[in-house]
């Protein structure tokens, strides 16, 4: 299978991200998750084989189950019949309706970690909400919490308290995008202990549609939004993930300075991250891809 960093299609285009493409179709969006690797906002010249099928293919998944939770704008895996449409978007493409993206992150923290981690040792807090003393890397926190970030057009995500975040959304979407996200997360982590995985944080969004009413958008549960931890070894104390985290670390012990230009990936590390992209995919839903 080819490994596809970027695309160029007879369609307009209405956005290129770090990893996903997306163009208009008549009403709809047809979103294109390539194979690119984004790590500290970086986008690496190397793809990761078989990552971008992961991502649409598992968000595919987590949209159906959670449906019930709240709607979503997922329409369908099948591609759209237009004309000269490239055969390597069977499998990472998704059609879906075109809404207006809230402007939040919407962070969910069941364990505490990454940046939040490394706030929570300055601050003892995240976000401005207090946490208990002694936490540990990778602690399980007392409930899940809400952690927004803006979603920030060039440069880094920055983290919020609520009553920014309710500036930025208002009130009322502000209350439902949060008990969605805990709704969502405590699902999904639930889901996914049952298959031996611990989902220690994700990141969800959510957009306006037609209606103005708030939906689901974007990815979901993928091992680009979330943290995903094996349960074996995080019993004994051990963080194996798998997800981006594992180039994260590659990376922080390279000296790299997390600027452009970004340092090339040995193969054995794109080898791995896409084995541990396939394995989240293979526990959780049972199925090889
Ligand atoms: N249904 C939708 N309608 C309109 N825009 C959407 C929809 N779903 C997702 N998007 C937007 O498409 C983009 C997806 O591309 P990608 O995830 O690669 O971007 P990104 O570089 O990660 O940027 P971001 O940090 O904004 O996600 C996101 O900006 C997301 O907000
Ligand atoms: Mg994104």
């Amino acid at each position: 299978m080819e490994t596809i960093t970027s695309t160029s299609l007879e369609l307009p285009l209405l956005r290129k991200g770090k990893v996903r493409d997306t163009y208009v179709l008549e009403g709809s969006l047809l979103m294109v998750a390539t194979d690119r690797l984004s790590a500290f906002d970086v986008v690496f010249r190397e793809g990761i084989p078989r990552k971008g099928e992961v991502l649409n293919r598992l968000s595919a998944f987590w949209f159906e189950k959670t449906k019930k939770i709240i709607r979503n704008h997922f329409v369908t895996l099948e591609l759209p019949k237009v004309n000269n449409l490239p055969g390597y978007l069977k499998g990472r493409s998704m059609v879906v309706e075109k809404c207006t993206p809230l402007p939040l992150e919407c962070v969910v923290r069941g364990h505490i970690t990454g940046s939040a981690w490394k706030e929570y040792q300055k601050k003892g807090s995240v976000c401005g909400i207090q946490l208990p003393a002694g936490l540990h890397d990778g602690s399980e926190l007392p409930n899940p919490i809400f952690t927004p970030s803006t979603k920030a057009e060039k440069g880094h995500d920055e983290n919020i308290d609520e009553k920014r975040a309710r500036q930025l959304v208002g009130d009322e979407t502000f209350e439902t995008v949060r008990q969605k996200s805990i709704e969502l997360y405590d699902f999904a982590d639930a889901y996914a202990r049952k298959r031996g995985l611990v989902l220690a944080d994700t990141k969800f969004e959510f957009g306006l549609d037609k209606d103005r009413k708030v939906i689901l958008i974007d990815e979901a549960l993928t091992p680009d939004s979330s943290r995903y931890w094996l349960e074996e070894k995080y019993d004994v104390g051990i963080l194996e993930s798998l997800d981006k985290q594992y180039v994260r670390n590659y990376l922080e012990g390279t000296g790299w300075n997390k600027s452009p230009p970004p340092p090339p990936l040995p193969p054995e590390v794109v080898q791995k991250t896409t084995e541990r992209y396939l394995q989240a995919y293979a526990m959780l839903t049972g199925k090889k891809l």
